[in-house]
């Protein structure tokens, strides 16, 4: 499994040959929108955790021009739906084998309305069982304790997760999230976009560090091999 970091949320998994790109923001990104070329990405599947504009703006443009389908929650997928575009919704605690692999659709505390206040059900994160390894993509959230009940059914490799504060979870309780989905291993996203994120990359990797821990902070473009 290849993951690729976009900024924000935005990611490409590559698994089993399938592509999938999650929360692409892109073309809104000063610090992305020059190093990452959305009319070259490959796409079967769009995943969005919720309908915040930093996490959907380039899903209409990927979606028409490679025909993928929209996975999120049920809100979300049928606007897409009526919109022509492919899709599969999804709610809290389901399941559905994909042809890359299984993917659960799990709580997040946060909002989820579209960029014109209309509504985008409630906000979600994922958890993909690929075909040798398990990620955890948190989504915008708050520490929540359900977040414990993911290592109960899945054993992780990777945890996603949001370490920006002010809107997510911060470093600090993204470290306590670690514990509860019991992954040591950490890819920080969601920080440095805007003023409210930015982060001290250094102090972040040090206080994983002195946990016991591992937070990946990976350069735009830049890819992870699991
Ligand atoms: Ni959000
Ligand atoms: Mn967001």
């Amino acid at each position: 499994m290849k993951i690729i970091f976009y900024g924000q949320n935005s990611l490409a998994i590559e698994v089993s040959g399938k592509h999938i790109i999650v929360d692409p923001f892109i073309s809104g990104n000063p610090l992305a929108k020059d190093k990452v070329d959305i009319s070259a990405l490959k796409a079967d599947y769009i995943l969005l955790t919720h309908a915040h504009q930093d996490h959907i703006l380039d899903a209409e443009a990927i979606a028409k021009r490679t025909d993928a389908t929209i996975v999120s929650n049920y809100e979300i997928a049928i606007h897409y739906q009526n919109k022509g575009f492919k899709a599969h919704p999804m709610n809290h605690g389901g399941n559905w084998k994909f042809d890359f692999g299984n993917v659960k659709y799990v709580n997040a505390v946060h909002t989820s309305s579209f960029p014109d206040g209309s509504y985008g059900g409630q906000p979600g994160g994922f958890v993909i069982e690929g075909e040798h390894k398990n990620i955890y993509i948190a989504g915008d959230t708050a520490l929540i304790m359900d977040m414990k009940l993911i290592p109960m059914s899945t054993k992780l490799d990777l945890a996603i997760l949001p370490i920006g504060d002010n809107f997510t979870m911060g470093i600090d309780d993204a470290i306590l999230a670690s514990d509860f989905v019991e992954c040591d291993k950490v890819l920080g996203v969601h920080y440095d976009t805007f003023g409210y994120i930015e982060i001290d990359h250094e102090e972040a990797k040090k206080k994983f560090y002195d946990a016991g821990k591992d937070l990946m902070l990976l350069e735009i473009g830049a890819s992870i091999e699991l």
